[in-house]
């Protein structure tokens, strides 16, 4: 290795824990074209006969998302989940008070759960506690999860869906540290509320698992003591605890924006630190996990006033490489701390900050569609504690940083491993060499990188391949080690066999 060079040093018996599948979730609310004219279009010629974009099914399918959280999102806060059930006809248009939207109610639950089972997702449902409460919260879970015989089960037979849905996952409302949620509480007023509705589902169904909110972002002037005072109150009735972000390149400055994920690490370390402290202080005994339910980059689109339509335009960033190259260290990290964050939904899945815009004839598949699917296709088995030594480059904010930044799996039922590589550099293409601590490494089957001269490239319906992932062949280990060169502004996934 020279100064030049970066090593990866692969060790399969270093491992971090098994890559909770479930880091790989989405998220879709009732904002903008999420649900409507994205998810659910039954004007297009491209629906089926349940009005879900035939298109759309396709992609997500390819990006293999494995829980999905839903219906928001701030929408969650004023929802009344008895809108959106029962013959579509007599559900109400209402005004969406967080967007300033109308809400048809022609998609609801019954609609989603179908969604769900269409790309084999797991639901995950969230109960407002802005607007409702302990009580609404426990008829919605009945809904979906009660045998026949009881008021609400039996209303859901009635909808057409006798056998119970099943679903595992809970969110105890959604960032009520906000003073922009409708219903915005204290720290100590929702760790009350989420306490008893939790333990008031868990009476209704006791093989729940809940989430609570934590902090929206780090920047709130609550955060984290929200975090500890919430994991105080709630930590015997809570399974996780969920942590948002939305990174931004405002100073539009690539080396600092490339170098941004490392605050991640930060904002997950702080974190668990925090549940740490909490189960330590209560004497617990079991271990309550994170939840990064929202993430993902949004800065370009705030759009936010719907101005009182239907399916407004909202907040449809447009995703360029240097997004990309974002996002796929950002899955990095998640491999890198999959001890204690189970659960991860980029936000959101469709038109609104998401990978897939459309139209009502056509799809595009944004720069962050490619790092999401490599990684959801790839990320397997358990993540590997990597070995990494690189030359540092410079940033404004951050100081220096390693050029490259490296995760890693190894499936060992299969006996692949992955690594997930990212060239920060704006300009210098990067030997790396990867080494061989355990026997059995032979060879690289296959590279998928997504690259390109320009930061700010991104795909358009005219332009849809100005970035996508271009295949390279594989190439044996000499030996315990073999050499790539990664190019500049690149995210690389290998596939080792
Ligand atoms: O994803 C868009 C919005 O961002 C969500 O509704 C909210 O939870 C967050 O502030």
């Amino acid at each position: 290795m020279t100064d030049t060079t970066a090593r990866v040093s692969v060790d399969l018996e270093r491992t971090i824990a098994p890559i909770s599948p479930l880091l790989f979730g989405g998220f879709a609310e009732h904002m903008g074209r999420c649900i409507y004219e994205g998810i659910y279009d039954p004007a297009s010629h491209l629906a089926d006969a349940h009005g879900l974009r035939t298109d759309l099914l396709a992609a997500l399918r390819e990006l293999n998302f494995r829980v999905m959280r839903y219906p928001g999102g701030n929408f969650l806060s004023g929802y009344n989940w008895r809108d959106g059930v029962g013959p579509k006809a007599q559900r109400p248009r209402v005004r969406e008070l967080a967007w300033h939207s109308i809400e048809t109610n022609q998609f609801g639950t019954d609609e989603f759960m179908h969604f769900c089972e269409q790309i084999n997702t797991l639901p995950m449902m969230a109960v407002n506690l802005g607007t409702a409460g302990l009580r609404e919260a426990v008829d919605l879970l009945e809904y979906c999860n009660a045998p026949l015989g009881t008021v609400n089960a039996d209303l859901r037979a009635a909808n057409g869906h006798a056998a119970p849905y099943d679903v595992r996952y809970w969110c105890l409302g959604n960032e009520m540290d906000g003073a922009w949620q409708i219903g915005h509480l204290e720290a100590y007023e929702y760790a009350r509320k989420a306490k008893e509705t939790g333990r008031a589902m868990k009476m209704t169904d006791k093989t729940i698992n809940l989430i609570a909110c934590g902090s929206s972002a780090t920047n709130m002037l609550t955060y984290p003591e929200w975090d500890r005072i919430v994991l105080e109150e709630c930590y015997d009735d809570i399974e996780y605890l969920s942590l948002h972000y939305y990174a931004n390149n405002y100073a539009q400055n690539t080396p600092d924006y490339l170098a941004l994920p490392g605050q991640f690490e930060t904002h997950l370390d702080t974190l668990a630190s925090t549940v740490r402290y909490v189960k330590a202080k209560l004497r617990a005994k079991r271990d309550v996990y994170l939840s990064w339910d929202e993430w993902n980059v949004w800065y370009k689109d705030r759009t936010m006033d719907g101005q009182w339509s239907a399916a407004p335009h909202l907040i449809e960033e447009i995703y360029n490489l240097e997004d990309a190259l974002v996002v796929a260290q950002w899955l990095s990290v998640f491999l890198r701390h999959t001890d204690v964050l189970k659960i991860a939904c980029i936000a959101q899945i469709v038109n609104v900050i998401a990978p897939i815009l459309t139209r009502r004839d056509a799809l595009l598949k944004q720069s962050i569609f490619y790092p999401l699917m490599l990684f959801s296709r790839l990320a397997q088995g358990d993540a590997l504690d990597l070995h990494v030594r690189a030359p540092q480059t410079s940033t404004t904010q951050y100081g220096d940083v390693p050029v490259l930044d490296a995760s890693g799996s190894h499936d060992a039922a299969s006996g692949r491993i992955a690594l997930f590589l990212v060239n920060r550099s704006l300009d210098t293409a990067l030997p790396v060499e990867i080494r061989a601590q355990s026997d059995g490494i032979e060879r690289i089957l296959a590279m998928h990188q997504v690259a390109g001269n320009d930061p700010k490239a991104a795909n358009s319906f005219a332009r849809p391949d100005v970035i996508g992932v271009t295949t390279l062949p594989g190439q044996p280990f000499d030996g315990r080690s073999t050499t790539i060169t990664v190019p500049p502004l690149s995210f690389t996934a290998v596939e080792i066999g």
